[in-house]
């Protein structure tokens, strides 16, 4: 189904044989839009704009969808739509459960890399970022039919791991009774240990060869250590109503028995070369190589995610892979895909990603950092913004500070001003979704039957009527370019026609037809901010 607005614009582009570039019309008598390409043709023709726009309006048959087209100005073209033509489209969307979201015609296996935390560490800014709008792609790419395939790339493999596991050793301490901020400390006493203990970071290199070659006590530590962490992982994605479950985790640690064929084939192939002991790849127009395998035989975090791609094209049948981590990654990503490339393991067809976010900052505008300097917890900012607003507002509080702005943007966390119900905020649009139930509400509690929605009389119905119609190409445009952003206008914009429609024409006080077809519009407000909420990953609460 294409919008009112696409329909328009091709009929015109088909007769014109130029895209009109519709607008919205500036004042309501102007009808509902406005196209300039009567005066972008004079131009290149050499003609009079208001002869070429004559031409244009004479050769267009658009009484099926326009009430009156006519010439403006210099030559505008100004269009009205015909008021049962926009009900019947808002109907139609009211009638269809997915709220009128397009449904791709080439649906796709998507594979999205998100959240991927590191075991015995807790979650940081960074993952809260990378979970929220992971979380939105899948949504979005998922309602619009295409399969997705989250992928968990906890970082379970490791170096790391060696001193971890001496140091529980050294404290004799009891796995069971550890959770993640206690494996938390466990790191940072194993790694202060390690820095002044020369004979405690020889054994922790020797612990790293036991678990490599599967010292079964090894690897019993290991496994409990990720075991904990995730257990607190899956608190957090719980507390943060997100879609990745345990099912999607696919550590660094899967790819492991994948590592050695790679490094074979590479360099059986000669894509891989040696360089002072290491297997590496240089890529053209990459300063430093990828480390397949470093001098001492060990696989790395390049050798891992190319195995990775591998595997997600050829065994989880991947068309589009897409990465969300911070934007530092962003160069790691490039090499990455490069090579895949270069070893045929990413072919043209499948696309791959890297959406690279920005930084959180705290209120100096310096990246956001715990008093004592230390990373900030992802818990501890869902504890800052629930000091201001109950839990599920608190939460849209900070998916939609995390999702409004372009993504590669820093954006300030401030939980006093991202919990406000006024202004450019997920509570806000909780709060318009709950004032759309209220009425209806109402109108049930009064015996009130509505339907459909008839009549449109009023500029400001017509306009949120119109604005609702837009929703499914809105949608259609995240998919193709992972931009929540611009979803997040399109729903404060619809809230705020709907502010303004409320405003402008009384539902529950007007009466009979006009009240009927009023209330279907709320209700088809309301359908649309519950469903962009739920893209968006945030809850539409019945009352606020
Ligand atoms: N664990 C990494 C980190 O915390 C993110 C992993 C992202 N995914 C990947 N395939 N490399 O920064």
């Amino acid at each position: 189904m294409s919008s009112l607005p696409s329909v328009l614009s091709q009929r015109i582009e088909a007769v014109a044989g130029a895209d009109p570039e519709l607008r919205p019309a500036t004042k309501p008598q102007f009808g509902h839009f406005q196209s300039n390409i009567a005066l972008r043709l004079a131009k290149q023709e050499g003609a009079k704009p208001r002869d070429v726009a004559q031409r244009i309006v004479d050769a267009l048959d658009l009484d099926d969808l326009c009430e009156v087209v006519e010439i403006a100005g210099p030559g505008f073209i100004n269009f009205r739509l015909r008021t049962d033509v926009l009900a019947a489209a808002i109907n139609e969307q009211l009638a269809d459960p997915r709220a009128g979201i397009v449904q791709t015609r080439d649906p796709k296996t998507v594979v999205i890399d998100y959240s991927s935390p590191n075991v015995a560490k807790q979650m940081h800014v960074g993952h809260l970022r990378s979970t929220i709008i992971g979380d939105c792609f899948n949504r979005v790419l998922s309602a619009q039919g295409h399969t997705v395939i989250a992928q968990n790339h906890i970082g379970d493999w490791g170096r790391q791991f060696g001193m971890l596991i001496e140091q529980v050793i050294d404290e004799g301490l009891d796995l069971s009774t550890l959770d993640l901020p206690g494996a938390e400390e466990l790191y940072r006493r194993a790694n202060e240990h390690l820095n002044q203990d020369e004979a405690f970071a020889e054994r922790s290199r020797e612990r790293v060869v036991k678990l490599q070659s599967g010292d079964p006590d090894t690897r019993a530590a290991w496994q409990r250590l990720i075991k904990i962490s995730l257990a607190g992982f899956n608190r957090t994605y719980e507390r943060m109503n997100v879609l990745l479950t345990d099912s999607d985790v696919a550590g660094e640690s899967t790819y492991n028995e994948m590592l050695g064929a790679v490094a074979d084939d590479l360099a059986k192939r000669g894509i891989a070369v040696r360089d002072s002991g290491a297997l590496v790849v240089f890529a053209p127009g990459f300063d430093a190589p990828a480390i397949i395998r470093n001098s001492a035989g060990g696989y790395g975090y390049d050798a891992t995610d190319v195995a990775a791609i591998r595997y997600r094209v050829d065994d989880l049948g991947a068309q589009r892979i897409i990465y969300v981590t911070d934007a530092r990654q962003s160069n790691h990503f490039k090499l990455v895909f490069a090579v895949a490339k270069l070893a045929g393991y990413l072919p043209d067809d499948v696309e791959a990603q890297h959406v690279g976010f920005g930084m959180v900052l705290g209120p100096g505008g310096t990246p956001i950092k715990t008093r004592d300097g230390g990373t900030v917890t992802l818990e501890s900012l869902l504890d800052a913004a629930e000091e201001h607003a109950a839990p599920q507002i608190a939460l849209a509080a900070i998916k939609y500070a995390d999702l409004s702005n372009s993504l590669q943007k820093d954006y300030v966390f401030d939980a006093e001003r991202m919990t406000q119900t006024t202004g450019d905020t997920g509570p806000y649009l909780q709060y318009a979704h709950s004032r759309c139930a209220g009425i209806l509400r109402e109108a049930a509690a009064r015996g009130l039957a509505w339907d459909q929605v008839g009549v449109l009389t009023e500029p400001a119905e017509q306009e949120l009527a119109l604005w609702l119609t837009r929703f499914g190409e809105n949608v259609q445009v995240v998919s193709d370019d992972l931009t929540p952003h611009k979803l997040c206008t399109y729903l404060f914009e619809l809230a705020t026609k709907f502010s303004s429609f409320y405003e402008k024409c009384p539902v529950l006080k007007s009466d009979g037809d006009v009240r009927a077809s009023r209330l279907a519009l709320v209700a088809a407000t309301k359908q649309v901010l519950a469903r962009g909420l739920d893209l968006l990953g945030i809850v539409a609460p019945e009352r606020m």
